[in-house]
């Protein structure tokens, strides 16, 4: 297991990467002061495969030893504010305490809509965010974005929430369909071509042990990610400079590719795939980046079993990107 540290001053924390971190937690989470119970928030899919294991690992944590565990439904359509009422309703009714400890157990849905109400609820509560989704483990569940969508676009109601620790138990992985696997794995490339040398190397490396999910392998790459995504939060924990903007490459055209399929034709980390070819293009012809460079993107993704070529139609990718929030009156690449 490897521990990386995100430095936050007083609301620094662990990110704690490897196989067998979930049955450790008890251990691995800071005293949480007048815990008497454990809600664990989770949806339909990782509460199946993963609650009972939860529910175990985490009830030490609070003096009466007892777990609630609130399921909402698996999908984006679950990030609303009307689920994080109803949840908050619920946390009320089942009478949790500001005093208590809410974990997040489950991908990056989860992670948004649990950590949104760890950081309302009775004025905010303490939150472990416990990612079994490799996107959640990898980018999500570090840095303390917590986010519902709106009918007019996602994540546009939320907070900066740091919690307390993450358990990023890469054994969760193993029950994750292929498809949201492979879509987490093209934000372990983007850290590797925009910010990570050594990591893209170990990823071209170790491609076919990546596809089969190797422990060693993943604990290491997941861990040298965390470790990134750690370094970016803490110099711009806000997002307030141009820092955090880095974790954006290839997500221009991601995000109108994304809201052109209605959310529902791409995962991200496939648009994201997409939008990686096309940025690497783009600074190619600008000359940014050499052909070799260039393509080396194209065979990593491939290799990797994401897509790499989307057909579009150029006017509406434009007006998609008029409506994004990033949008100051252009469209801004990392390139
Ligand atoms: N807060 C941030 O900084 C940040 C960053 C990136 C993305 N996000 C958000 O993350 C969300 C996407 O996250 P995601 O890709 O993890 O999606 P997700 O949470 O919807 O999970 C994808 C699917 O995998 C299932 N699943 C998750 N873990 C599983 C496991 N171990 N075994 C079996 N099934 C499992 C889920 O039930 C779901 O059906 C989006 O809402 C996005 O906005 C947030």
């Amino acid at each position: 297991m490897r521990t990386v540290p995100v430095a936050l001053g007083a609301r620094s924390y662990d990110v704690h990467v490897g196989e067998g971190a979930l049955p450790k937690a008890a251990g691995l989470v800071p005293d949480i002061n007048g815990c008497e119970r454990v809600a664990i928030v989770s949806d339909a899919n990782v509460d199946r495969a993963w609650g009972d294991a939860a529910a175990e690992a985490f009830a030490p944590l609070g003096s009466t030893g007892e777990v609630e565990r609130l399921v909402v439904d698996a999908g984006e359509t679950s990030k609303s504010m009307q689920r994080v009422g109803a949840l908050l309703e619920e946390m009320a009714s089942r009478k949790v305490r500001r005093s208590d400890l809410l974990v997040a157990l489950g991908g990056g849905m989860v992670g948004d809509l649990a950590g949104f109400a760890a950081s309302i609820y009775q004025r905010g509560m303490a939150l472990v965010q416990a990612p079994t989704s490799l996107l959640a483990q990898v980018d999500a569940a570090v840095g303390g974005k917590t986010a519902v969508n709106l009918a007019a676009g996602k994540n546009l109601a939320g907070t900066f929430y740091q919690p307390r620790a993450v358990i990023a138990d890469t054994a969760t992985l193993r029950s994750l369909p292929e498809r949201e696997y492979l879509s987490g794995l093209a934000e372990v490339a983007k850290y590797g071509f925009s910010l990570d040398p050594a990591l893209l190397e170990r990823i071209e490396a170790c491609t076919a042990a990546l596809l089969r999910r190797d422990p060693e392998v993943l604990e290491d790459i997941v861990a040298r990610s965390v470790a990134i995504k750690a370094s970016i939060v803490a110099a711009d924990e806000r997002d307030l400079d141009d820092r955090r903007i880095m974790l954006n490459y290839g997500h221009t055209l991601a995000h109108a590719l994304e809201a052109l399929g209605g959310y529902e034709q791409w995962l991200h980390g496939e648009a994201v795939s997409v939008g990686l070819v096309f940025a690497s293009a783009l600074a190619r012809e600008l000359g940014y980046l050499d052909a070799a460079e260039a393509d080396r993107h194209r065979q990593v993704l491939q290799a990797l079993g994401l897509p790499v070529t989307a057909a579009f139609d150029p006017a509406a990718i434009e007006s998609a990107w008029m409506m994004d929030k990033k949008y100051r009156g252009g469209v801004r690449w990392v390139l």
